[in-house]
């Protein structure tokens, strides 16, 4: 029998047995927020309150925002789930995935033509945050060195990019003391301009950064192009000036749609080349990776040798522990998609990226920026008489749960506010067309006249 008598929580104890999870006290008492609570509750007790309180978050699968992948299918989260235990870094105690990201590297290298036939140089980061500090860390390192050996000055290094730049290389100028020239954006040109390169660069350039895809509209800069300003540059005042390829999003889409497209260690100038394995690799975040053209880029000095954790190790990061799962997570998309996989699941994303540009730009309110010409990525203003503000629409559209940003262009464009969708691979025809009705319903609302869903769905008058 059952005993009647009270448990700690105050129900009786056989009600105890048998409530649910629901039923239990901590959902009807405050939970502690800023300190530690004294005593602990359920597993399940406390996976439910937190659950809970994250369906307040955005809707993933409807975040037009992020360029980060935001579905896998159900064996990779097998896989993820299984490796969460095992540390990156201890790769004494964990060879075989110290192997498998030995190989990440090398079929990286291979599919930005590395001219090395035989081995990548480079390393899985968080993201590409971490690689491009890591990246440009070597630029700066190396350009100190040769200045050093031939007796120049080695103070007040530069970097010249173009104003689109992500945060992080403002980021890598703060941290590390390099003066970053940002060349700005003008009228239609929403890239950098190989001639402006020329002439912004100097002895004292440790690096030029090429994005492709740019953050905010998802535009190319000209890579070929500005190697070519490079190379001569080289051969007049003898100056080698490497480039580092913010691939961030491109780095894992053009190798795939477009080969011929000569942006990679194909051009001599590019010495280091970043990628988001979290965004276009396909995989959840936080993966990033970054490849040296030779191993002579990434100066020795850089990478540290530690035997604390039984073998001898070398490690080129900034953080030193970290989850092996999404690296193995991005092994698993590569064999399991291949080179044509990548393609197709690609070729359609871009596909309805270009179907959606063309309806954006017929809707006659908007101002079309980028049309997803290489990347599955539209980016668009709003007509100044078109009745509402790319604020106000963004926030119209966010109460359907799509979320579609509003923002501002960097210098000299700071003036215009745009939006973005990055489309990726679970937005299919399907959530286009819903997406454009939800669009059609927005504009509405905000000019004022009457959704045509509500007139649908009203009921038939009795005469
Ligand atoms: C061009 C570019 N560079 C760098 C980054 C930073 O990448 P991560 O979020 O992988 O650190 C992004 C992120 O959107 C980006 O678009």
């Amino acid at each position: 029998m059952l005993s009647k008598k009270r448990s700690l929580d105050g129900l009786p104890s056989h009600e105890r047995l048998l409530s649910f999870t629901y039923g239990g006290r901590s959902f009807s008492q405050d939970i502690p927020r800023f300190e530690i609570p004294d005593h602990g509750i359920p597993p399940e007790s406390a996976y439910r309150l937190i659950a809970d309180e994250l369906n307040l978050d955005g809707n993933p699968s409807l975040n037009l925002a992020t360029f980060v992948t935001t579905w896998m299918e159900p064996e990779a989260e097998r896989l993820i789930a299984l490796t969460l235990n095992k540390n990156l870094v201890d790769q004494e105690e964990y060879p075989q995935t110290g192997v498998i990201q030995e190989r990440v590297v090398n079929i990286l290298a291979r599919l930005f033509n590395a001219p090395s036939g035989e081995g990548g140089t480079g390393t899985s980061t968080v993201g590409s945050s971490e690689a491009i500090m890591l990246a440009l860390l070597a630029h700066k390192t190396r350009w100190k060195r040769e200045r050093k050996a031939r007796g120049l000055p080695s103070d007040r290094p530069n970097i010249v990019a173009s104003s689109g730049v992500h945060v992080v290389w403002e980021k890598f100028a703060r941290y590390f003391e390099v003066d970053l020239k940002l060349l700005p954006m003008e009228g239609d040109r929403y890239t950098l301009s190989p001639q402006a390169v020329a002439e912004a660069v100097d002895e004292r350039t440790i690096c030029v950064g090429a994005i492709l895809g740019s953050t905010y509209t998802g535009h190319l800069d000209p890579v070929e192009e500005i190697d070519l300003v490079l190379r001569e540059i080289r051969e007049k005042k003898g100056w080698d000036i490497p480039i580092h390829v913010d691939g961030a999003s491109g780095g894992f889409v053009l190798p795939f749609l477009e080969p011929d497209l000569r942006w990679d260690f194909r051009l001599s100038q590019v010495r280091s080349i970043n990628v988001s394995g979290h965004k276009y690799g396909l995989v959840y975040p936080g993966i990033g990776w970054l490849l040296f053209r030779d191993q002579e880029d990434l100066p020795e000095e850089l990478v540290f040798k530690v035997n604390y954790l039984g073998g001898e190790e070398s490690t080129y990061t900034l953080n030193f522990s970290r989850g092996s799962s999404m690296m193995l997570a991005q092994y698993y998309m590569l064999l399991r998609l291949g080179f044509e996989g990548y393609r197709r699941v690609h070729a359609t994303s871009l596909s309805n990226a270009r179907w959606l540009a063309k309806k954006i730009s017929e809707n006659g309110k908007f101002d079309l920026i980028g049309g997803a010409d290489h990347l599955p990525i539209v980016s668009f203003g709003v007509w100044r008489d078109a009745g509402f503000s790319a604020v106000d629409f963004s926030e119209k559209l966010r109460e359907r749960g799509w979320i579609v940003p509003a923002y501002t262009l960097p210098a000299d464009l700071s003036d215009r506010t745009i939006l973005r969708v990055v489309v990726k691979e679970n937005f299919s025809r399907d959530m286009g067309n819903l997406l454009m009705s939800d669009i059609d319903r927005a504009i509405s609302a905000l000019v004022g006249k009457t959704p045509g869903r509500k007139r649908a769905h009203r009921a038939p008058r009795v005469c």
